[in-house]
C-alpha cells in the first residue's frame, strides 16, 4: 500500500553515475525555481551538480544552451503557471533547436514522461530524487534517447553534495535536513512527488551551517517537510535497531546547529502540530540564536475537517500546542496555513476556522482554496463538493481575517526593540537597509554604518501591514 502511494522507488545508495563530462564543458545553464523553499533549496544542489560538469550558470534564459526549470504541483494552477511558462520558453527554442527544455522537481515526478511523450513541451524530465543523473540525462536528449528519470528514492539525501548559493545576498541560506514525507494528508500530493522521509546525516547538516558561517553568511534555514519527524540513528547501518544506539532528534539537531556558533541565527520550517515537542519550544528558548518564530500549518480550525485531511490533530490539539508555544516563548511569532473549502465543508465548519483564527491571531500565513491533486486520499475517497466560488469566497473571508491580524501584530511592535539582521540596502531607497528581526518580520531603518551580515538594535517607529519601519538605537 504504502510503496503503491509513493510511487517507484530506487533501491540502494545512489552512485555517481559515469559522465561524459567533456560534452557539458562550457555550456551555460539557466535555472528557475517555482514552490517551496525544498525546491529552492534542491536547485542549489543541481546548480552545483551541473557546474561540477562543467556548466556555467546564466541568469539570461537567452543565451542558455540548458533551460531547466524547478516545478512545484501543489495546486493546479501552480502547474498552469509552468505549463506556460513552458509554453514560452518552446516558443523561444524555435530560434536555437539544440538548446535542451528540461522540467525538474514535483511536477516532473506527478506527470513522468507526459510532457516529453504526449505534449512534447519539454526534452528532459527528472524527478527530486534523481539530480545525480542530470548530466547523463542531458547528454542522452543530444543523442535522441528519452532522458527521463523519475525514480524515487528510500536514501538520497544529497548529503555530499556542496549547494551553489543561487541567492546573492550572502547572509542567509537553506540547509535540507530531510526529504520527502510519510504523512498522507488527504489533501497533499508532496509523499507521491518527494517519496519516503529520510534524514540527513547530522555532521554533514553541521558541516554546512560551519562552512556557511565561515563564507560570512549569518542565517540558516533548517528544511524539511515535517522537521518535528527528523530523526537520524547513529548507527544507520544496522538493520535491526538497537535502542542504546544514539539517535539524534530534532531539538538535538537545532542545539548542534546552534552551537557552530552564537552569530549564527538559525530559522526552521516547516513544523507539524502533531509532533511539536516541547523540547523543541525549551531549546529554541534556550538558545539567543535560534529564532523565536514558528510557522504551524494549522489548514482547518474544525476537528471533522481535520480528520478528512488526516492532519493527526484535533482542533484543541492544536490549541493546546499554541498555548505551550506562548508560555515557552511569550514573544514567539506564529504563522500558519489555511486552506478553504475542502471536501465537504460546510459553513459552520469553515467558521471554525475563523474561530480558530481570532483565537489565535497568527501574525501571517499563507492561504488557500483546496485545489484537488490526483491520486490523493481526497481525489479517491472524498467529493470535492464545495463550488468554486464558494471557495474563493471563504478565501476572501480569511484573507480579510488574517490581514487585520497581521497589520495589529505589527501594531504591537511598534515601541518595541528588535536585533535585526542586516540583509542589504531597502528595496525602495539605497538611504535605508533592510533586514528581519527574530519574528522573521521584514523591518526597513535608515541607512547605518554596517555592511549586510551585521546585526543590529531597531527600534520600531512605524509600520504598514507587511512591513516595520524603525530608527537605529545603537551600532554597537
Ligand atoms: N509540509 C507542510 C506543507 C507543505 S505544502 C505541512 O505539512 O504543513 C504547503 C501548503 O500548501 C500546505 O500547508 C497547505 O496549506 C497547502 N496545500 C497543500 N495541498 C493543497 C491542496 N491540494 N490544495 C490547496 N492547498 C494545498
Ligand atoms: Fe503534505 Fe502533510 Fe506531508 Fe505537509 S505533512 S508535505 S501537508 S503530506
Ligand atoms: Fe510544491 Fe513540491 Fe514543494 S509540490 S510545495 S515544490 S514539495
Amino acid at each position: 500500500m504504502e510503496t503503491e502511494l509513493v510511487g517507484e522507488e530506487r533501491q540502494g545508495e545512489a552512485v555517481m553515475l559515469e559522465q561524459n563530462t567533456e560534452l557539458l564543458t562550457g555550456k551555460k545553464l539557466y535555472l528557475e525555481s517555482y514552490g517551496c523553499q525544498m525546491n529552492f533549496s534542491d536547485s542549489e544542489i543541481v546548480a552545483s551538480i551541473l557546474t561540477q560538469a562543467g556548466f556555467e550558470t546564466t541568469n539570461n534564459q537567452e543565451e542558455a544552451d540548458v533551460v531547466l526549470i524547478n516545478t512545484c504541483a501543489i495546486r493546479d494552477n501552480a502547474e498552469q503557471r509552468i505549463r506556460n511558462r513552458l509554453k514560452q520558453f518552446n516558443k523561444e527554442k524555435a530560434a536555437n533547436s539544440d538548446k535542451v527544455i528540461g522540467i525538474l522537481g514535483c511536477m516532473a515526478e506527478r506527470l513522468k514522461s507526459q510532457l516529453l511523450e504526449e505534449e512534447k513541451l519539454v526534452d528532459l524530465v527528472a524527478g527530486p530524487d534523481s539530480y545525480r543523473d542530470l548530466p547523463n540525462l542531458i547528454s542522452e536528449v543530444g543523442t535522441g534517447q528519452k532522458a527521463v528519470n523519475v525514480l524515487l528514492s528510500r536514501e538520497e539525501t544529497y548529503a555530499d553534495i556542496k549547494p551553489v548559493r543561487l541567492d546573492h545576498n550572502g547572509v542567509s541560506a537553506f540547509i535540507s535536513i530531510m526529504r520527502g514525507c510519510d504523512n498522507m494528508c488527504s489533501f497533499c500530493v508532496v509523499p507521491f512527488t518527494r517519496g519516503r522521509e529520510r534524514s540527513r546525516d547530522p555532521e554533514s547538516i553541521v558541516g554546512e551551517a560551519n562552512d556557511l558561517f565561515e563564507r560570512g553568511y549569518r542565517e540558516v534555514t533548517l528544511l524539511g517537510q515535517n522537521v518535528d519527524s527528523y530523526k537520524w540513528n547513529m548507527n544507520k547501518k544496522e538493520e535491526v535497531l538497537d535502542p542504546s544506539i544514539e539517535t539524534v532528534n530534532f531539538a538535538q539537531l537545532m542545539e548542534k546547529v546552534a552551537l557552530v556558533n552564537p552569530d549564527l541565527r538559525i530559522r526552521f520550517s516547516t513544523s507539524h502540530p502533531k509532533d511539536m515537542t516541547d523540547d523543541v519550544l525549551h531549546t529554541m528558548a534556550k538558545y539567543e540564536n535560534i529564532c523565536e518564530y514558528i510557522h504551524l500549518p494549522v489548514q482547518s480550525g474544525n476537528s471533522d475537517v481535520l480528520e478528512r485531511m488526516n492532519r493527526g490533530y484535533s482542533r484543541e490539539w492544536y490549541l493546546e500546542r499554541i498555548k505551550s508555544i506562548r508560555s515557552i516563548m511569550p514573544e514567539c511569532g506564529i504563522s500558519t496555513d489555511v486552506i478553504s473549502g475542502f471536501c465537504g465543508e460546510t459553513e459552520q465548519e469553515h467558521q471554525d476556522t475563523i474561530s480558530l483564527m481570532k483565537e489565535v491571531r497568527y501574525d501571517f500565513a499563507y492561504m488557500f482554496f483546496y485545489s484537488e491533486r490526483p491520486k490523493t486520499l481526497a481525489a479517491r475517497k472524498f467529493e470535492d463538493n464545495v463550488p468554486l466560488e464558494e471557495k474563493k469566497r471563504r478565501l476572501s473571508e480569511i484573507i480579510d481575517v488574517q490581514q487585520e491580524h497581521s497589520h495589529e501584530s505589527n501594531k504591537r511592535a511598534v515601541g518595541k526593540t528588535y536585533k535585526v539582521l542586516i540583509e542589504g540596502d531597502s528595496k525602495r531607497s539605497s538611504d535605508f537597509q533592510s533586514g528581519r528581526n527574530d519574528q522573521n518580520v521584514m523591518c526597513v531603518f535608515p541607512k547605518s554604518s554596517k555592511q549586510a551580515g551585521n546585526y543590529i538594535e531597531i527600534k520600531i517607529t512605524d509600520c504598514t501591514s507587511a512591513t516595520l519601519i524603525g530608527e537605529l538605537v545603537s551600532e554597537s
